[in-house]
């Protein structure tokens, strides 16, 4: 059996908590107040962001479960045999089961994602069940620049990057990731879900749940800050509101502050004004035809993208070029 060995180069804890005691003194000085999502994902956040995978709502995640099981012959042919798989943001690992379980001898395969914990346990369960297949999570940020290690082949690279988490990036910044992609997976290719802009009242169903599952996602935040960084936030007392901003193509989710009140983040004070928000995250969502010229501008060669009855998730299959680019 293979161990899964866990990246020598993951940040230590404390650095990372360094970071959000950075990013969130930064939101909260600055105004509009926003931070980055990625620190939704400790262990808690990780865990409520399955739940609301699971939620009749959020149609996102089963869409595009149902596209791969669709497509999975046509995308094993596309990488061919021994394949090494590369995961963006992999988060609880369940969708490339599907995948591994479609591919011709997979060579190997390295999930990255942010939180070290949950990639780890996550990383294990996997490799209960592909006892043979080389499992190697890297806790690491995707976002920024990507050191790999070589590439294990004999076959090709294919980068999977599920669940329209390009989505929460700015689209400038999503053209940085799919740029430093095209360079990290060349002669492979990228397998990539992205949810299509529709109706907003469908969107904002998915992120307006009616058990609440994504208010307490959100409140997460707040709920880290106070024990990770000795934060004396009431997360009671910041509303969840997400809502569809048309003319940007994406749903905003904020922490409205409900009345007039002070909080403290490692010694700093900081007022909201009733009504006041935290910007918390972004979900931007692109029509077919936006996503591929973006991925064109990256440096790769759109060859298909497949979408359900409803035209509500992309599955992009996005060639990547033979020679690292400048693009
Ligand atoms: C991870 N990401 C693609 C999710 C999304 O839909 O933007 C995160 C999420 N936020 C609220 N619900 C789900």
């Amino acid at each position: 059996m293979n161990a899964v060995t866990p990246e020598p180069t993951a940040p230590p804890v404390a650095a990372a908590c360094d970071a959000f005691a950075r990013d969130l003194l930064a939101a909260l000085a600055t105004r509009p107040r926003r931070i980055a999502p990625k620190y939704f994902y400790d262990a808690a956040g990780s865990r409520l962001f399955d739940r609301i995978c699971e939620l009749p709502e959020y149609y996102l995640t089963r869409t595009e479960l149902t596209l791969l099981q669709a497509r999975r012959t046509e995308i094993a042919e596309r990488i061919g045999p021994q394949a090494e798989i590369i995961e963006f943001g992999a988060g609880s690992l369940h969708k490339v089961r599907l995948l591994l379980a479609a591919l011709d001898g997979p060579a190997a395969y390295r999930p990255i994602d942010i939180s070290g914990p949950f990639l780890r346990d996550a990383a294990s369960a996997l490799q209960r069940d592909w006892p043979h297949l080389p499992v190697q999570p890297i806790v690491a940020d995707y976002t920024q620049a990507l050191q790999l290690p070589p590439h294990r082949g004999p076959g090709r690279r294919l980068g999977f990057f599920p669940g329209s988490t390009i989505g929460n990036l700015a689209p400038e910044a999503a053209l940085d990731f799919l740029r430093r992609a095209a360079a990290v997976l060349r002669g492979g290719a990228l397998l990539l879900g992205v949810d299509l802009v529709k109706d907003p009242s469908v969107l904002h169903a998915a992120y307006n749940d009616a058990e609440g599952v994504t208010a307490a996602f959100n409140r997460n935040l707040l709920v880290r800050a106070n024990r990770e960084l000795g934060a004396d936030f009431q997360p009671d007392q910041f509303a969840h509101s997400a809502f569809y901003n048309a003319p940007l193509q994406r749903i905003e989710m904020h922490l409205m502050s409900r009345r007039r009140q002070q909080v403290q983040v490692c010694g700093e004070r900081f007022e909201f004004a009733a009504g006041e928000t935290l910007h918390t995250e972004n979900s931007h969502k692109y029509t077919i035809e936006g996503m591929q010229a973006l991925a064109r501008r990256a440096g790769f060669t759109p060859l298909a993208a497949w979408t359900d009855a409803n035209r509500w998730f992309g599955l992009h299959w996005l060639q990547a070029p033979a020679m690292e680019t400048s693009a």
